[in-house]
């Protein structure tokens, strides 16, 4: 048969000789190896029963114990007892290509995939998307190359989107907060990506106020060029603490913070010159450590790009609304007791705007971008804040003035705007002492990674580059770390369990990857077996693979594409880490006893075979997480 590596899916099932299967719109069998064998059951269920296809489909699911598919006979509300049901399917039973057998399990049935073709369809899927076609590029040698397209679908197809997350404060500490705002935007972003939605990643700096006002008179007085030039975030909150411990005994200070802030309001170029220039080289530095994070944004936005004139017609229709009243300070309230949600100040008394008056500004002009962006009379089709969940009465209370003032796309029923929340870190600091800046965690974590990495002499010396390695392996740790358990959890900060490689940590993750990588390199210089480069899998004898050890780790990689797809219904990045975890256990155990070393040939290519196509999971259930896989460590 022709190779796998160039044909498409009907290729595979060609090269498999597997019969035709029924379709159905919610199943994609070109890239979810599973449904195959979902469709497959449905079909005879169908036949057994002589019901509808899709009334069968919706009751053929996968299974974890005992059978890999349950078929839930209750749900098709047939005459007669579920269990005189589940026989009638359990006698009309067929074994073919994809199905080995069917039994009864007290009105459920139970049943096996053909253990060959869930080998072959599986594997072959993994190679034929996750080869040869590689998006990414080399980032040299320690960094494994980008893996492709399997575990992706197209459900989101045509969709667009915004995830706003990060959103740190410029000349305020970026605290721990923004820390997970940040790793659990760019996987949510990342997630949506694989399920085919078009994604911009927005970061909403908080970059105006009265604050940037004392800022700039803090910078006349302890302000020094080469300082911020040097390190611009954290210049400034230096000036910007030093001004207000000042402050505190020369209140005059605050007089003229807020004339200095009225002349950027009023559009003063000196003002609004200097303001820039903090913003600019915030952002530059703020760059440097999205990189280490890889982490990217599209747009820099923040509270001072919402125009004075959107501003205003948010206020206008505020005012508006049914829900307003004035306060007795003469400031403009909006009563949303109501709904639970208290009164929220809109305006103050001096005519100026509040953060939540910027917010609702903001989402109506990001949705009027995308108006003009997609040319077809829609904005987007959701739009995602990543915020902690100390602001859910705020998000809460935007959302419904939103809604209230009546904006169409920001009915509830449409389902476009979404608040994601988590909870909080306790007790991030650096081992010395009490952390400000991000950075002294993040360099901490990679400087115990290197020390760990710098104890086996010999490893050490074939990584081409330390200083990166140990950044992403510190990075990995500090990522599981935070995305291991439930967002809305909180979390103790924890450096040695953080950093250990026992347990399910970031370094036991990576770990488990290089070892995937590494295999491959130790079997061709110890035994002068290789699987190339480029391989048509079907030249392989895959039926080799018959230990239960085999058929578990498959099955795990099977439910990959599966896994993606249904991470959309809560967004909770610990389902990817327990995958991986899960994965890496099988992986674990399965060295034992899948070994390749000093095998006959044939059997050694199908267990190579198995842990590269293994590897390319993993190291996409990596990606998905922001991780960046190595390949030596
Ligand atoms: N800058 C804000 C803070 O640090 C977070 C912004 C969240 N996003 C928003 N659209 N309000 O608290």
């Amino acid at each position: 048969p022709q190779g796998i590596h160039t044909a498409s899916f009907k290729g595979i099932h060609a090269a498999l000789n597997l019969p035709a299967l029924p379709s159905h719109p919610s199943a994609d069998p070109a890239r979810h190896p599973l449904d195959a064998f979902l469709l497959a059951a449905a079909e005879q269920v169908a036949a057994a029963l002589d019901i509808d296809f899709d009334k069968a489909w919706q009751g053929t699911q996968l299974h974890s114990k005992g059978a890999d598919i349950i078929v839930t006979v209750p749900r098709f509300r047939l005459p007669g007892k579920p269990a005189d049901v589940a026989q009638k399917v359990v006698d009309a039973f067929k074994p073919n290509a994809y199905l080995e057998s069917a039994t009864n399990e007290k009105g459920f049935v139970w049943i096996t995939c053909h253990t060959p073709t869930l080998t072959a369809l599986t594997l072959g899927t993994i190679h034929e998307l996750s080869r040869g076609r590689s998006s990414g590029s080399w980032a040299g040698e320690d960094l494994a190359e980008s893996s492709g397209l399997y575990g992706t679908n197209a459900s989101g197809a045509g969709k667009q989107m915004i995830v706003e997350f990060s959103s740190p404060n410029i000349a305020k500490p970026f605290h721990a907060g923004h820390l997970r705002s940040t790793i659990i935007g760019a996987f949510i972003a990342n997630l949506y990506e694989a399920n085919g939605w078009k994604v911009e990643r927005w970061n909403y700096l908080g970059d105006w106020g009265k604050q940037f006002g004392l800022l700039a008179v803090g910078w006349e007085k302890y302000g020094d060029e080469a300082l911020l030039k040097e390190d611009a975030v954290k210049h400034l909150y230096d000036v910007y603490v030093h001004i207000n411990k000042t402050a505190e005994a020369e209140p005059e200070i605050h007089d003229a913070a807020r004339a200095y802030f009225k002349a950027m309001e009023d559009d003063d170029e000196h003002a609004l010159g200097l303001w820039k220039k903090f913003r600019d080289l915030s952002i530059e530095k703020y760059k440097e450590t999205y990189a280490r994070l890889n982490v990217h944004f599209d747009v820099y936005s923040g509270e001072s790009q919402v125009s004075k004139q959107n501003i205003a017609t948010a206020l206008e229709h505020i005012r508006a609304s049914d829900y307003v009243e004035k306060a007795e300070n003469g400031a403009l309230l909006i009563d949303l007791s109501k709904y639970k949600l208290e009164k929220a100040v809109i305006e103050r008394k001096d005519g100026t705007p509040l953060y939540i008056t910027r917010d609702i500004g903001e989402a109506k002009q990001r949705w009027d971008r995308f108006v003009e962006q997609r040319g077809d009379g829609l904005g987007f089709d959701k739009m995602i804040y990543v915020v902690a969940s100390q602001q859910d009465l705020h998000l809460a209370q935007f959302f419904k003035v939103l809604e209230l003032i009546g904006y169409e796309w920001a009915q509830p029923a449409a389902q476009r705007l979404l608040h994601i929340n988590f909870g909080m870190v306790l007790g991030m600091s650096t081992r010395k002492g009490t952390a400000v800046f991000l950075e002294h965690i993040l360099d901490e974590a990679k400087e115990n990674m290197h020390n760990v990495m710098r104890s086996n002499e010999d490893k050490y010396a074939q990584v081409e580059n330390p200083e990166l390695t140990a950044d992403v392996l510190g990075m990995t740790a500090v990522k599981v770390q935070d995305m291991g358990a439930k967002r809305i959890n909180n979390y103790q900060f924890d450096w040695s369990r953080m950093l250990s490689f026992e347990g399910d940590t970031g370094p036991y993750m990576q770990y488990n990857h290089v070892r995937l990588c590494s295999v491959e390199r130790r079997v061709a210089d110890l035994d002068g077996v290789a699987l190339p480069a480029v391989l048509d899998p079907s030249s392989l004898r895959l039926e080799l693979l018959a230990e239960p050890k085999a058929r578990e780790v498959i099955m795990l990689l099977a439910a990959w594409p599966e896994t993606v797809r249904a991470n959309l219904k809560d967004l909770q990045p610990s389902t990817i880490v327990h995958f991986c975890f899960r994965l890496c256990h099988a992986l674990s155990s399965a060295w034992e006893i899948l070994i390749v070393r000093k095998q006959e040939k044939d059997l050694a290519l199908a267990r190579l075979f198995l842990f590269r196509c293994s590897k390319d999971v993993l190291s996409a259930a990596m990606r998905l997480l922001t991780i960046q896989p190595l390949q030596r460590m």
